[in-house]
């Protein structure tokens, strides 16, 4: 996936100011930046549902010359939020991924995705009563249906997910990022926007820091998650650490209250 000079102007305002963005299948490429920098308007250019000025390739295709049928089986998107406005049950919900719609011969994949997303046996819940966190995981495994298994497996999947992680527990957080990690092990790309930088530096191969509708830098997190840009890009003052074993950095809030 590469995207070239993106610009995205939302209402009068100019929100994306040139952005150059490449994903590499096999590889996790994750999306920071602060409350408003742009992450979810470049997950929703990349997905195709705004339109900018600029390019962008998936499977080196164009995805403006792409209809959406096309695109569908390709990239699976999960939204920040995702409103449902009717009384859905949890299976009714996840079978919207199914590339058939109603007719039944993928019928094992909603199930076998519900026990991914850990909702076994949450099929004839109603949508609305469950908690936030299980919510997401539902609309996880809708996206997982879309894109899990399709009859033309030679074309790279991808997956889109904004802050899939943000409302569930730190063992779903888990759950949910290793299935990201397994997807891209089996050769799929994913292109996820986060906020725990912590967990980002665990999990993302490649991390693109926005800010203010730009690029500030990216990288490998050894590369990109050091004390310049806590300072540049979320105006902090901190010193990053390493844990011992994995030199991975990691970010100890605590520290801003002591030694300075
Ligand atoms: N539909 C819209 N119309 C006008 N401005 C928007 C719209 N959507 C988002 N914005 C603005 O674009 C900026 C980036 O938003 P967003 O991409 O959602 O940020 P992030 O996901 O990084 O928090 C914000 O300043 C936001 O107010
Ligand atoms: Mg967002």
């Amino acid at each position: 996936m590469e995207a070239t000079n993106i610009r995205v102007t939302l209402g009068r305002k100019e929100i994306l100011h040139g952005i150059d963005f490449k994903a590499e299948p096999g590889k996790v490429t994750a999306i920071i930046g602060p409350n408003g920098s742009g992450k979810s308007t470049l997950l929703k250019t990349l997905s195709g549902e705004i339109t900018g000025a600029g390019t962008i390739t998936l499977n080196g295709s164009d995805i403006s010359s792409l209809q959406p049928w096309e695109l569908s089986p390709m990239r699976g998107v999960l939204p920040q939020a995702s409103s449902v406005a009717f009384p859905f049950t949890v299976l009714e919900i996840v079978r919207l991924g199914l590339a058939r719609g109603l007719a039944g011969a993928d019928e094992h994949l909603p199930i076998q995705a519900l026990k991914h997303v850990d909702l076994a046996g949450f099929e004839n819940r109603s949508y609305q009563e469950l908690s936030g966190g299980e919510q997401q995981r539902v609309q996880l495994a809708r996206v997982l249906t879309q894109v899990w298994e399709t009859p033309d497996s030679s074309e790279t999947k991808w997956l889109l997910l904004d802050e899939p992680v943000a409302s569930l527990d730190i063992a779903h957080q888990f759950t949910v990022l290793d299935i990201a990690r397994d997807f891209a092990s089996r050769g799929g790309g994913v292109v996820v926007v986060m906020h725990d930088l912590n967990l980002t530096a665990l999990f993302a191969d490649t991390i693109y820091v926005l800010s203010q509708g730009r690029v500030w830098g990216s990288g490998a997190p050894s590369e990109v998650l050091n004390d310049d840009m806590m300072r540049d890009v979320y105006g902090i003052n901190l010193q990053m650490n390493k844990t011992p074993p994995t030199q991975v950095p990691f970010v100890l809030p605590q520290a801003m209250y002591q030694n300075t």
